[in-house]
């Protein structure tokens, strides 16, 4: 992620960049073995529009949109979750009225889109996209349900760890950050390279949300608490 910006006298100050954890080339990650650049980068200034960002008002974000149980004509089947946490800047202070985007497989391990060929059942109430934006404390909240874990043509017998993808602008579109979000004690870790393309064993746990007994609503659904830190030596590892 970036450093603050500023523009002076009409002069473009761009982001500070970081080292890239995960590595553009993570061999066991196939993908990116066509993917990454095989020519060291050249690095352009940052442009007044990158350093710029989109403001969101909350009038542009439906009341239901952070609720992914709903909207349908009955609820998805699975485990009700609460997926909530903070958004911090590398100061620990809170990111606030920042979008926070979030999209899954259903229960079932399924993607409603077309190119997923798993063959697990679609839920008709269920799409698996939702939004909300940061309050004042930079918290945010979402109910879903739990994703299934969904296999994939990486390696032999490959499966994706259980995951929620997620997405936040931050104050300019050069610090947008896109990252996945994991579940405590997934037999799958081991075996999934996007996961381990993540080379640090303590980064990898930031990306492992915490079952969070206080966030639980009784006799309804459990709770998970994921932060994200958007800088600094507790970042929350990204995709690039
Ligand atoms: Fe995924």
């Amino acid at each position: 992620m970036a450093e603050q910006v500023t523009t002076t006298g009409g002069q473009v100050i761009g982001y500070r960049r970081e080292n890239c954890d995960p590595p553009y080339l993570h061999p066991d990650y196939a993908a990116t073995r066509t993917r990454a650049p095989k020519r060291p980068l050249i690095l352009l200034p940052h442009t007044l529009s990158e350093v710029t960002g989109p403001v969101f008002g909350h009038e542009e974000i439906g009341p239901l949109d952070h609720d992914l149980t709903r909207g349908h004509e009955g609820e998805p089947l699975g485990e009700r979750i609460v997926l909530h946490g903070s958004v911090l800047d590398g100061d620990g202070r809170p990111v606030r009225n920042t979008l926070v985007e979030l999209w899954q497989a259903n229960a079932a391990g399924r993607y409603r889109h077309v190119v997923d060929r798993h063959p697990a059942p679609l839920d008709p109430n269920f799409t698996g996209a939702g939004r909300c934006l940061t309050d004042d404390e930079g918290r945010y909240r979402f109910i879903t349900v739990k994703p299934g874990a969904y296999p994939w043509r990486n390696h032999d017998n490959a499966w994706r760890a259980a995951h929620i993808h997620l997405s936040l602008f931050g104050p300019a579109f050069a610090t947008r950050l896109v990252t996945q979000m994991y579940f405590p004690g997934d037999p799958l870790f081991f075996q999934d390279p996007i996961f381990n393309a993540v080379r640090d064993p303590r980064d990898r746990e930031l990306l492992i949300a915490r079952f969070d007994l206080a966030g639980t609503v009784p006799e309804w659904a459990l709770a998970y608490r994921f932060d994200i830190v958007l800088r600094g030596r507790d970042a929350t590892p990204a995709e690039e």
